[in-house]
C-alpha cells in the first residue's frame, strides 16, 4: 500500500522538505508521497488526531510545533526527551507513534561529512542556547564530543544547558569573544544573518584562531554574515543546508529502513539557493 508522510507547521509554504522527500521516493523506487499541511497553533490537537486517524506512516513536525506536540504522542524517544523538542514522529508496527529528533544528529552528520573525522576532544564554541542549540549539543555528546563550551546572550540559558547534559561550560557573548582563540569549531545557532532577520553578527570575530571550522545552521542564504567572516579568517565553513539535508535522510531512516544518496541533494539544493 502507498505509504504517506507529511511535514506539518505555520508558516509552511517554503518548506524544501516536500520536494526533497520526494524526489528521495523517486530516486529510491519507494511507493510513497509527502505533503507539506499548515497547522495553527490552536489545531494542533486535532491535527495530530487526524494524522493517526488517517494513518500517515509518519511525518515532520516544525516551527511553531517541536515542543508542543510532545504530549500529544504515543511514545518519545529517549534523546528527543532530553531535548524537549520532536521534529520526527513514526508509525511504529504496533500503530503507536513514537516522536525522535533527528535535527542535532543532522548537524553532526553533515559536521563529518564536510571535516571528516573530528577529534572529540576538540574544544567546541556553540553559540545560542535556544532549542537548536539544545538539540545540537545533546547530539554532539551522544556522538562522543566532551569539550562543549555554551555562549549566549542570556548566560542562564546556557548555563540550564549545561546542566542538563551534565557536562560543559556556559559563558557571556563577551567572555566567549576573549577566548574565541581557544576554541576549534564553532557552531552558530542564532538567527544572526538570516535572509529577512536585521540581526548582525552576536559578537566580533576579532580574536577568531586560524585553521578554525565554522558551522552556521542558517541555510537561506548559504552565507552568513558569520560563515563570511570566519572565511575571511581562514576557516573551513559550512552552512546550514548539510544540517537540513542530514535531519531529513535520519527522519528517511526512521520510516523505510535505508538512507536516500544525500551528496546529490545537498549538490541540487546548493544551486537552487545561490
Ligand atoms: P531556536 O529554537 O531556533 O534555537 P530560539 O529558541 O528563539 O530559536 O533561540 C534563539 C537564540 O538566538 C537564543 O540563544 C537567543 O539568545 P537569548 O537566549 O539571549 O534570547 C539568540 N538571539 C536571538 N536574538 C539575538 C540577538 N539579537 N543577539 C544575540 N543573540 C540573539
Amino acid at each position: 500500500m502507498k505509504k504517506w508522510f507529511a511535514v506539518i507547521g505555520d508558516p509552511i509554504s517554503h518548506s524544501k522538505s516536500p520536494a526533497m522527500h520526494n524526489a528521495w521516493y523517486t530516486e529510491m523506487d519507494v511507493d510513497a508521497t509527502y505533503i507539506p499541511i499548515r497547522v495553527e497553533p490552536a489545531n494542533l490537537r486535532e491535527a495530530v488526531a487526524s494524522l493517526k486517524l488517517l494513518g500517515a506512516s509518519g511525518w515532520n513536525v516544525t516551527i511553531p510545533h517541536k515542543e508542543a506536540i510532545i504530549p500529544l504522542l504515543d511514545e518519545l524517544d529517549e534523546q528527543a526527551a532530553k531535548m524537549g523538542a520532536v521534529n520526527t514522529v513514526v508509525k511504529m508496527a504496533d500503530g503507536k507513534y513514537k516522536g525522535y529528533n533527528t535535527d542535532g544528529a543532522g548537524f553532526v552528520r553533515s559536521l563529518e561529512d564536510a571535516v571528516g573525522t573530528v577529534h572529540r576532544d576538540k574544544p567546541i564554541l556553540l553559540i545560542g542556547a535556544g532549542g537548536a542549540a539544545r538539540g545540537i549539543a545533546f547530539a554532539l555528546l551522544a556522538g562522543g564530543y566532551r569539550n562543549i563550551t555554551i555562549a549566549n546572550r542570556t548566560v542562564m540559558k546556557a548555563e540550564a544547558i549545561c546542566e542538563e547534559l551534565g557536562t560543559g561550560q556556559a559563558v557571556s557573548l563577551v567572555e566567549a569573544e576573549n577566548k574565541l582563540h581557544q576554541f576549534a569549531i564553532f557552531i552558530q545557532t542564532t538567527p544572526a544573518g538570516m535572509a529577512n532577520g536585521t540581526l548582525n553578527l552576536p559578537f566580533s570575530l576579532e580574536k577568531f584562531p586560524q585553521d578554525a571550522i565554522a558551522a552556521d545552521i542558517v541555510y537561506n542564504p548559504l552565507m552568513t554574515p558569520f560563515l563570511q567572516a570566519a572565511e575571511e579568517k581562514g576557516a573551513t565553513i559550512i552552512n546550514g543546508l548539510g544540517m537540513f539535508v542530514h535531519q531529513g535522510a535520519i527522519a528517511y531512516n526512521y520510516w523505510l529502513g535505508h538512507y536516500p544518496n544525500t551528496s546529490n541533494t545537498i549538490i541540487e539544493l546548493t544551486a537552487q539557493l545561490k
